[in-house]
């Protein structure tokens, strides 16, 4: 069981891949956290391939925990965001305020500062464009989908997917609802209607995105099933099919999709359909849908970038301050931190020079590979350390002036950034 609320630190992505039905991320995408598997995994992310191959509508939505520093390891979710955003996707950010308060204590005022300070604030300078950051505590849209959402979700499916017990508080319970709905909610008729929705996050947030794609499928009254027979289509609820029926299949002719009608099994049947055209069909069908039924999802998305490893080896923590750069830090404090870290090297100069260094395992390494775009130079300071060209001392050194560059710029900006807040928030603050 995958628990978001224990830190535990996840190596075995494969693993994790066959246990939870995650999916390859094999040729999706020309960015550099997806072709160095960084990003390692992903839920139906044809979806927004699609929509982008189309000019489509999507989303991408990101939920910040306001409860620290933004560190190194947020940056990546913030990479992405940016990425997705130069596609063309309507971009929100919820700031878990509610989440932050439920499993952390801390009060919405101190949430919120902290989320402009240390959050958005470099979100801007790293050059995210204006798009809708707001505050759990302040949307009510997404408050009011939460509530409704609920009516969907019951205790032992929580219990099976959380290990929540009868002792746990309704806040607890009730965090997850409010994640699916910070989702979902964007595709409300008011926010532009059903799109592909892309979620990029650490693997420990897969259980919110399971219950948030079995929500989403829940309230459809056309689903959308891939069979070996072709595509069918299923009528849920309790009422008459034959109007549904009847509508989904004019549509569906209207697309040159060839229909076997069964009343009874509330089903149609496509025979000419493409195994691919599930995703055409389904989001044709959510948009029918979508005039009747207001809680009509897509079934969102999802990346899975890896954990970037702590500067000490282990995870990145607030626990051990020399674990991790937060984008606040000052560079020459970062520069400390990485000049001390540990690394995949051998013990002396003699043994790297013969037998080369291990950049699998050293997280000095990672800050090239997870913050620097040029492949070419990271593939060079690759190879030069497995072949022994490259010694520790100096890298850790071209490393800390990289990544003290990154924070004197991203310093540089913040106040500037902090002007242009008002671009970025539903709710204006000043
Ligand atoms: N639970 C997430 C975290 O701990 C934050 C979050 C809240 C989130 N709402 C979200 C993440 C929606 C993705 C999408 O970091």
């Amino acid at each position: 069981m995958i628990n978001p609320w224990s830190s535990k630190q996840y190596f075995d992505y494969e693993k994790l891949k066959k246990d939870f039905g995650i999916e390859n991320t094999d040729n999706f995408f020309n960015h550099y956290l997806f072709t160095r598997k960084l990003i390692f995994g992903q839920r139906s992310i044809s979806y927004i391939e699609f929509a982008i191959k189309n000019k489509m509508p999507f989303n991408a939505v990101t939920g910040l925990m306001p409860s620290g520093e933004m560190h190194l390891g947020n940056k990546i979710t913030i990479d992405q965001m940016m990425y997705f955003q130069s596609l063309g996707a309507r971009v929100t950010i919820a700031v878990a305020d509610l989440e932050s308060y439920a499993t952390r204590g801390i009060s919405f005022e101190k949430a919120r500062n902290i989320a402009i300070n240390n959050y958005i604030v470099n979100y801007i300078s790293m050059g995210l464009k204006p798009c809708n950051i707001y505050f759990q505590s302040e949307n009510y849209d997404m408050q009011k989908t939460a509530y409704v959402l609920s009516n969907e979700t019951n205790m032992s499916e929580l219990k099976a997917i959380y290990g929540l017990e009868d002792s746990s508080s309704i806040l607890h319970v009730n965090a997850p609802i409010i994640q699916a709905s910070d989702v979902l909610h964007v595709q409300l008729g008011k926010y532009g209607g059903p799109a592909p929705t892309i979620v990029p996050v650490g693997v420990d947030q897969d259980p919110h995105i399971r219950l948030m794609r079995d929500l989403a499928q829940r309230y459809r009254i056309y689903n959308v099933k891939k069979e070996n027979t072709g595509i069918s289509v299923y009528i849920r609820g309790k009422n008459d099919p034959h109007e549904f029926i009847d509508r989904a299949v004019e549509i569906l002719s209207k697309n040159l999709y060839k229909t076997e009608i069964n009343y009874e099994y509330r089903s149609i049947k496509i025979s000419n359909s493409a195994p691919e055209d599930d995703i055409k069909i389904d989001i044709i069908l959510a948009n029918l849908e979508k005039d009747f039924n207001d809680m009509t999802f897509i079934g969102p998305s999802a990346t899975f970038q890896k954990l970037e490893t702590g500067l000490k080896g282990g995870k990145m923590s607030s626990s051990v301050p020399d674990s991790l750069i937060s984008l606040n830090d000052d560079p020459k404090e970062a520069e400390r931190k990485i000049k001390n870290a540990v690394t995949g090297g051998k013990k002396t100069i003699e043994e790297q020079k013969q037998f080369g260094g291990n950049p699998d395992i050293c997280p000095v390494f990672e800050l090239y590979a997870y913050h620097n775009p040029d492949n070419e130079y990271v593939t060079r300071v690759y190879d030069e350390c497995k072949g022994g060209a490259r010694m520790c001392g100096s890298c850790k050194a071209e490393a800390a002036e990289n990544i003290s560059k990154f924070l004197k710029d991203l310093k540089e900006k913040r106040d500037e950034s902090m002007t242009k807040i008002n671009d970025y928030l539903m709710n204006k603050s000043l």
